[in-house]
C-alpha cells in the first residue's frame, strides 16, 4: 500500500466551509495543509492552537490509557498565489506515527472533516531547474513513493500550483533540470534488492544507499538498490537529469522487485528527516527502595529547593515551572513508576517532553525540549531550564535524542529521607483539586 496522505472529499457539502484536501509534513516542525479554497484571514487564524494529538509507536490504538501526546499549531501562512495551501509551524514531530489534526476551530464540532490524519511516510522531491527564473524556481514537493505515476495520481487530486507546475516540468518538453528524490526505507527483516527504472527524458546520473554509490546500468537506465536487512530505515537519494532526449513515451520512474510483490516495494517509505524512534538504553527493571513514612511537609521544601530544583522545571499544585510536565497528578500512578520517574528520567520519556538536537545555521548545537512560539520561532529549554529563542529559518537540522533533559543523579543527590519526604509529597497531592 502507497501511504496516501489524500484526504477525498466526504461528499457532504456543508455550507460553504473550505475542506481540507491534503496534508503532509515538510519538516520536523512544519505540515502544510491543502485546502479545496483559499482561507480568508479569521480562517486562517482559527487553524492556529488546533491540536493535533499522537500516540507513542508502542501504544495501542484503542486503549484510552495508552500514551498520548499533541503537538500544537503556533503559525498558519498562505503559500501558494491562490491561498488554498497553507504552511503550518508545529511543535516538532518526535518519531513517525500516525498524527491526528482536530480543525474544530475552523470546521465546528459536527463537521465530518474535523479530522485528518497523516504519518510522516513519503519522498522529498525537490526540481531544479538548469536556467531558474521566477516562472520556474526551485520547487519541493512531497511524493508517496518513488514513482512518478503514483505521484501523477496524487496531483490530479491535490492540483497545488506548486505542484501543477513539478508535473508540468518533468513531463514539458521545454523545462531541463534535476529532480532529486530523497527517502528512507524499511527496516527490512531480510536483505532486499530493488531496480529503480527511469527511462525517457529522464536519466539516472547517481544514486546512493546510505551515502555509498548503488550500481548503475545507464544504457538500461536502471540502478540496483541493495537495501541490508537491519533495525533502522536505510537512506536513499536519486539525483536524475531532465535531458534532451525525448521519448516518445514520456518520462517514466519507478521501482520494482524480482522478489517482492510490488505492493510491498511501495510501502515503507519514510521523509529523509522523519525522526527514527530511539530507545533509551536502560531497560531493566528497577529496584525500588522503602519509600515509605515521609513528611509531605519536608517535601514541599526538597521540591522547591536548591538542591533538587524539581520547581524549576515542573508545576505542582498550582506552583514553580512548565519546563518538564505538571506533577499535580502524579501521586496517584504507582510508586515503582513515579520513583523510576525521578531515578531513571530516560527510561520512559513523557511523549511531548522529547529532547531534540537542534543545530543551528551559525554553527551552534542546542540539546533541550522544543516549542513552537509563532510563524517564525521556536524556543528550546535545556536541561538547565534555560530557554533560547531560534529563528525557524535559522535552523539546520532537528533530531530527537533518547535522553531526558531532566538532571540524572537526583536520587544520590537527595538521599534517601529527602526522597521520601519527596515522595510523601508528591503523593500528598494526588486527590486534590490540581492546578490545571
Ligand atoms: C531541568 C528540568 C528538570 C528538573 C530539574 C527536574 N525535572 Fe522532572 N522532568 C523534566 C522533563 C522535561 C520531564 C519529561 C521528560 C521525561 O519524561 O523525562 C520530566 C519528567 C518527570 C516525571 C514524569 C512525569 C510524567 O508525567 O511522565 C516526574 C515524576 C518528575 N519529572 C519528577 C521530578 C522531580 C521529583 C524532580 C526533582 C527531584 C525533577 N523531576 C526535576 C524536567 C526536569
Amino acid at each position: 500500500m502507497c501511504a496516501w496522505i489524500l484526504l477525498l472529499l466526504v461528499g457532504v457539502s456543508q455550507n460553504d466551509l473550505p475542506h481540507p484536501q491534503a496534508v503532509w509534513a515538510t519538516s520536523p516542525i512544519e505540515i502544510k495543509l491543502v485546502f479545496n479554497r483559499a482561507l480568508t484571514p479569521d480562517e486562517q487564524n482559527k487553524i492556529i492552537d488546533s491540536p493535533i494529538s499522537f500516540l507513542t509507536p508502542s501504544a495501542k490504538k484503542d486503549d484510552a490509557d495508552s500514551p498520548r501526546g499533541t503537538l500544537h499549531i503556533a503559525g498558519a501562512t498562505p503559500d501558494d498565489k491562490d491561498g488554498r495551501t497553507l504552511t503550518l509551524a508545529t511543535d516538532p514531530h518526535p518519531w513517525n506515527t500516525t498524527f491526528t489534526l482536530d480543525l474544530k476551530g475552523l470546521l465546528g464540532e459536527h463537521a465530518p472533516e474535523r479530522f485528518t490524519s497523516y504519518t510522516l511516510s513519503g519522498v522529498e522531491a525537490t526540481w531544479e531547474p538548469d536556467v531558474p527564473a521566477d516562472a520556474q524556481p526551485t520547487l519541493t514537493t512531497w511524493w508517496p513513493c518513488l514513482d512518478l505515476g503514483q505521484y501523477r495520481m496524487s496531483v490530479g487530486t491535490l492540483l497545488t500550483t506548486d505542484q501543477l507546475q513539478f508535473v508540468k516540468n518533468i513531463d514539458g518538453s521545454l523545462g531541463r533540470g534535476r529532480l532529486t528524490l530523497r527517502t528512507s526505507v524499511g527496516p527490512f527483516a531480510k536483505d532486499q534488492a530493488f531496480d529503480l527504472i527511469c527511462t525517457g527524458s529522464l536519466v539516472l546520473e547517481d544514486v546512493t544507499v546510505d551515502n555509498e554509490p548503488a550500481k548503475i546500468d545507464k544504457a538500461a537506465g536502471k540502478a540496483r538498490l541493495q537495501i541490508p536487512a537491519g533495525e533502522l530505515p536505510v537512506e536513499v537519494a536519486a539525483f536524475i537529469k531532465k535531458g534532451q532526449n525525448l521519448d516518445a513515451r514520456g518520462p517514466l520512474l519507478y521501482l520494482i522487485t524480482a522478489s517482492e510483490p510490488v505492493e510491498s516495494v511501495r510501502s515503507g517509505f519514510t521523509l529523509p528527516w522523519a525522526p527514527v524512534r530511539l530507545a533509551a538504553d536502560s531497560a531493566a527493571a528497577i529496584e525500588v527502595p522503602d519509600l515509605s513514612g515521609g513528611d509531605p511537609a519536608k517535601g514541599e521544601a526538597v521540591f522547591f529547593g536548591q538542591a533538587a530544583k524539581c520547581g524549576d522545571c515542573h508545576a505542582f499544585q498550582g506552583r514553580g515551572k512548565q519546563v518538564g510536565p505538571n506533577l499535580s497528578d502524579v501521586g496517584k500512578r504507582e510508586l515503582s513508576w513515579l520513583y523510576r520517574s525521578i531515578a531513571e528520567p530516560s527510561a520512559e520519556i513523557h511523549p511531548e517532553y522529547v529532547t531534540f538536537t537542534v543545530s543551528v545555521n551559525d554553527g551552534r548545537i542546542l540539546a533541550g525540549t522544543v516549542r513552537a512560539l509563532d510563524a517564525k520561532q521556536i524556543q528550546v529549554i535545556d536541561t538547565g531550564a534555560q530557554a533560547t529563542v531560534l529563528a525557524r529559518a535559522d535552523i539546520n537540522e532537528i533530531r530527537p535524542s533518547a535522553t531526558s533533559i531532566m538532571p540524572v543523579g537526583l536520587v544520590g543527590v537527595l538521599g534517601p529521607e529527602n526522597l521520601r519526604d519527596l515522595i510523601a509529597y508528591l503523593r500528598s497531592g494526588g486527590n486534590a483539586a490540581a492546578a490545571k
